[in-house]
């Protein structure tokens, strides 16, 4: 591929909330997008509204805890576009639980999505970025992957796993012309916080209202984060930084979390 084509870029999670703003604000800057996500109706929806505002987009329905899910996946980029230039791994789900209710079954579940699929997904894109000594792997990942959040064991021991393999792997590939990021948003407004919300507002005496304005003010910037801007930083540290690796949005400004180490 010649280095000045469109990038491809795979974004995982894509039909809706982070995932369809990430593919978004890329496609407005020309990339070329995949979106995956498991509810086709749903993803197809997405791609064509993407293509309605004239983004190169295509969809891929998979389940990305099937083992063949990578497979699948780089089998349609490369279909659609040919290999992919960009990693977004995003899709996610958030369980609450207190740690008593949090089951091998939850664990296992959201190891599987948070931190197996990306890996599956890293182990599918890396030679063909090696190859053109450039590329660039996103995690997806939280705050909490940086800091503990109660009735979240589950999730926020994903997250932080999520944030180690980027390190590792920013360290592991750095030097070879590809670019690794996990980052970390606070609390969103998706479909994923408004669930949560009712979820505990379901539990106890208060509205879901009253528990999504709670987040919204555990975020240190005091307010929710929306998908937008999540898509704008993705797109600025794309465009600005020459290497990971991992970036906090819930700051103001946003700013990598510590004195990374160089590659
Ligand atoms: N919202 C927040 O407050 C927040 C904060 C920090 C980090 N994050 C992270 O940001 C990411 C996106 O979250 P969001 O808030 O945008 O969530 P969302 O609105 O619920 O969207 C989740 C996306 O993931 C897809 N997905 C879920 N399970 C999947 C599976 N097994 N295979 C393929 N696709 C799957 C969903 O589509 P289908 O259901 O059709 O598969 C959907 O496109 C997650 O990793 C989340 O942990 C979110």
């Amino acid at each position: 591929m010649p280095t000045n084509a469109a990038p491809i870029s795979l974004i995982t999670g894509a039909s809706r909330g982070i995932g369809f703003a990430i593919a978004r604000a890329l496609g407005g800057t020309g990339h070329r997008v995949v979106l995956v996500a498991r509810d086709a109706a749903r993803l197809d929806q997405a791609a064509h509204l993407l293509r309605s505002e004239g983004i190169q987009a295509s969809a891929c329905a998979v389940n990305l805890r099937e083992p063949n899910a990578a497979e699948l996946v780089l089998a349609s980029a490369r279909k659609a576009f040919g290999e992919p230039t960009v990693l977004i791994n995003n899709a996610g789900t958030a369980p609450s639980a207190k740690a008593e209710s949090t089951s091998d079954a939850m664990l296992d579940e959201t190891l599987d999505l948070h931190v197996r699929a990306p890996l599956r997904l890293i182990r599918a894109v890396l030679p063909g970025m090696k190859q053109l000594r450039s590329g660039t792997i996103i995690q997806l990942a939280s705050t909490a992957g940086l800091r503990g959040f109660p009735f979240t064991l589950a999730y926020t021991a994903a997250k932080h796993a999520m944030v180690g393999l980027s390190r590792a792997l920013h360290l592991e590939v750095g030097n070879r012309g590809i670019r690794v990021f996990a980052v970390c948003p606070g609390f969103v407004d998706t479909d994923i916080t408004r669930e949560a919300a009712a979820q505990v507002a379901a539990r106890g005496k208060t509205t879901a209202d009253a528990v999504f304005a709670a987040m919204a003010a555990q975020n240190r910037i005091g307010r929710m984060h929306q998908p937008f801007e999540v898509g704008a930083a993705i797109v600025q540290l794309l465009k600005t930084q020459p290497s990971g690796c991992v970036y906090e949005l819930d700051r103001n400004p946003p700013a990598f979390v510590d004195e990374e180490q160089s590659p």
